[in-house]
């Protein structure tokens, strides 16, 4: 058995873990593949093993980035973070606002990592794939992978069908900032002028005061996802809580789950080893020594007080596998 690497710190074991470097070398361990379980990973960032897994773990290690125009073909195994660095070093813009977000290039295209009034699916223009069970090569258009808010056919539909080799984005030489969401503004310091490097480094900023690191206390980030309820719903919640946050999106009015777990005073509590992070109480946390089952039973309970509440059932952002 050999351990999965995951940043919530929890020990977990699989058959085999298998990392591979190029498309071919993914094509040609297909067949190995045939008659076992087998789950693909990208950074181990928005995963919760609450069993060790009998089957084989896929990682890739695909690097290297090619720029044609605006569009930068990246490998599905960069690092999430060094490609939004390497893109404000070369004078791109459009990624800025997500930097610092942990995962990896192929996790950014399933999961449609989105933070500060930005998603990725607002600059992916393609997504390479290989067929895990046929090994065919797939190319998908933005509009072919359904995305919706942390939502993508490659969580749906076609969830597990397919590999991510390489995702490519366009991205601008002209900088648009976009500085709406939340205190963006309010953070950015006075009188100096805003560039993407401003921008990502006050993002940065932001990030590191309000979510744990993953080396002190094991998380993945939001765990859950902020529900959209209808607008009669949120009229009714508002009446009690006039100062409830919102975000009025095409199909509801997005309601922050951390809002809500902080109402239901969970913020900073905690079960055991696992906890409700203190300044962020969308994050859960590893205190050190927790098993998957310990953070499940929080995310359960976490769930039926915001559900008693609320009304709202609210839904793991992270994958519990
Ligand atoms: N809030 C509280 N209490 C809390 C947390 C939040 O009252 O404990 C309130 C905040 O005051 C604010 C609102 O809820 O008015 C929204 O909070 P925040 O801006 O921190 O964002 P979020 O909705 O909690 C989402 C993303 C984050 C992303 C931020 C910023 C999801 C699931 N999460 O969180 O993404 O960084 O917006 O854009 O949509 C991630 O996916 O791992 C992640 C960190």
């Amino acid at each position: 058995m050999m351990q999965i690497n995951n940043t919530f710190g929890i020990k977990a074991y699989a058959k085999r873990v298998i990392e591979y470097k190029s498309e071919e070398e993914l094509v040609s361990l297909i067949p190995s593949l045939h008659g076992e379980k087998y789950f693909h990973v990208g950074g181990g960032s928005n995963l919760l093993f609450v069993n060790d897994f009998d089957g084989i773990i896929l990682h890739s290690c695909i690097k290297g980035f090619s720029v044609t125009d605006d569009e930068i073909r990246v490998g599905a195994g960069v690092v999430w973070d060094d490609f939004v660095e390497w893109s404000v070093l070369n004078g791109w813009s459009g990624i800025e606002n997500l930097s610092f977000i942990p995962g990896e290039v192929g996790a950014s295209a399933v999961q449609n990592i989105g933070a500060y009034g930005v998603e990725v699916k607002d600059v992916i223009t393609k997504v390479d794939c290989v067929d895990l069970q046929t090994g065919e090569r797939r190319t998908f258009t933005n509009k072919e992978c359904n995305y919706a808010y942390r939502q993508s056919i490659f969580k749906k539909e076609l969830k597990g069908k397919y590999a991510v080799t390489y995702v490519t984005y366009k991205l601008s030489r002209t900088f648009a900032p976009k500085l709406e969401y939340g205190n963006i503004i309010k953070s950015l310091p006075k009188g100096i002028e805003v560039t993407p490097t401003l921008v990502r480094n006050t993002i940065i900023d932001i990030r590191k005061q309000k979510l744990p690191d993953p080396k002190v206390y094991g998380n993945a980030g939001s765990f859950f996802m902020n529900p959209v309820v209808s607008h009669d719903k949120f009229l009714q919640i508002q009446k009690d809580y006039p100062d409830m946050p919102y975000y009025e999106t095409d199909n509801g009015v997005k309601i922050p789950a951390g809002w809500m777990i902080e109402q239901c005073g969970w913020k900073g509590k905690s079960l055991g080893k696992a906890a409700v992070h203190d300044k962020q109480a969308l994050v859960l946390v590893n205190l050190g020594g927790a098993t998957g089952k310990d953070i499940l039973h929080l995310c359960d309970v976490v769930r039926g007080c915001v559900k008693e509440k609320f009304d709202i059932d609210i839904h793991p952002e992270v994958n519990i596998i």
